[in-house]
This record gives structure tokens, sequence and C-alpha cells, in this order.
């Protein structure tokens, strides 16, 4: 007696696969999409990343008027900093940030003005933080950045890939 080679599909995998319903293989591309697309993300809570757009453009521009108004002389238009003042933009800052928790950045804005420590509210501070991530370059997505303590705790800075 001799054992037969067959190079086809094992059929029980066919059998199985074709024993699915249609609805099931329907549902099962939607969370394959869903997946694909980051949604599952959005579903199971905050996203894990500043490169997901965690801030809007709405907070981006309060955090551009803030800076105009108490930062700008000391930091620049372009956050490349003036005299003493360091760039709050760019590798030097990226290297001195990257994977600090933004709780950390925000407590930081916090000691500005260096002549006024303290004088902005937490609001204040975390729009102010938006503006400096939009212009180290990550994206606006379309839910507000947090200002809750676990929010800033949770994400890390860190810039997008040149
Ligand atoms: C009078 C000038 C001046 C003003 C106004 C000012 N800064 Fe600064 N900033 C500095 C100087 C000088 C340093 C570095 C030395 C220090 O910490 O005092 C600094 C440091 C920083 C740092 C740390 C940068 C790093 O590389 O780690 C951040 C962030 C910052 N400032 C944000 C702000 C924000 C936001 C504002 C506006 C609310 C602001 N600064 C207003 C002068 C200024």
């Amino acid at each position: 007696m001799s054992i037969a080679v067959n190079n086809d599909p094992p059929s029980w995998l066919l059998i199985f696969m074709n024993s699915w319903s249609v609805k099931a293989r329907a549902v099962l591309s939607l969370f394959v999409i869903a997946w694909l697309t980051g949604a599952a993300d959005g579903a199971l809570g905050q996203p894990h990343s500043v490169l997901d757009g965690v801030f809007t453009e709405e907070q981006a521009v309060r955090g551009q008027t803030l800076y105009y108004q108490h930062c700008l002389q000391c930091h620049g238009e372009t956050m490349a900093g003036v005299d003493k003042a360091p760039a709050l933009a760019g590798p030097q800052f990226g290297s001195t940030w990257n994977n600090a928790a933004l709780a950390a950045l925000v407590a930081r804005i916090q000691t500005m003005p260096p002549d006024k420590p303290a004088s902005l509210a937490h609001e204040e501070s975390v729009d102010l933080l938006t503006y400096i991530l939009w212009y180290n370059g990550l994206p606006l997505g379309t839910v507000p950045l947090g200002t809750e303590q676990e929010v800033l705790s949770a994400l890390k800075f860190e810039t997008p890939a040149l």
C-alpha cells in the first residue's frame, strides 16, 4: 500500500473557510478595516502617540495667540530662539525632549516666561504645548488634547521621521 502525496491545500482548511457565513466574513472584514485605519485604536481609548494627531487646529491657534503675546520676543517667530533663549522646534529641541512625557513639557512651559513663572493657566500651557507640537511637525487631529495629568503623562514627545 502506498501513501498518496497531495500538494493541494489541506481540505480541512477549505471546509473551515467555506463553513463561515457571509455575515461572519463581513464582520471579520470590518474588523480588519477598522484595525488598518486605526479606528480600533480610538475605540480602545486614548491615542498612543503624538504622531497620531492628538490636538486640534483650534487649540494650536489659541496657543499661537498666547505664544505671540508671551513667548515670541525671546523664542522668535520661527521658534529658532533669540539670544539666550533656546529653540522650541528642530533637532536640538527634539534631542532634549524626545521620549519625555508631555506633562514634563507642560511643567517646563509653566516656568515661562522666566520673569513671571507660573503666570499661565494650566489650560493655556497646554494650548502653548499644542502650538509647539504643531511647529515640530506633528499632525493635527480631530479630538482636542486633554488637559488632565494622566493624559499628558501617558503621551510622549517625539517627532516625525524626516
Ligand atoms: C524673556 C525671555 C523669554 C520669554 C518671554 C520666554 N522664554 Fe522660554 N526660555 C527663555 C530662556 C533664557 C530659556 C533657557 C533658560 C531658562 O530655562 O531660563 C527658556 C527655555 C524655555 C524652554 C525649555 C527649552 C528646552 O530646550 O528645554 C521652553 C519649553 C520654553 N522656554 C518655552 C517658553 C514659552 C512657551 C514661553 C511663553 C509662555 C516662553 N518660553 C517665554 C527665555 C524666555
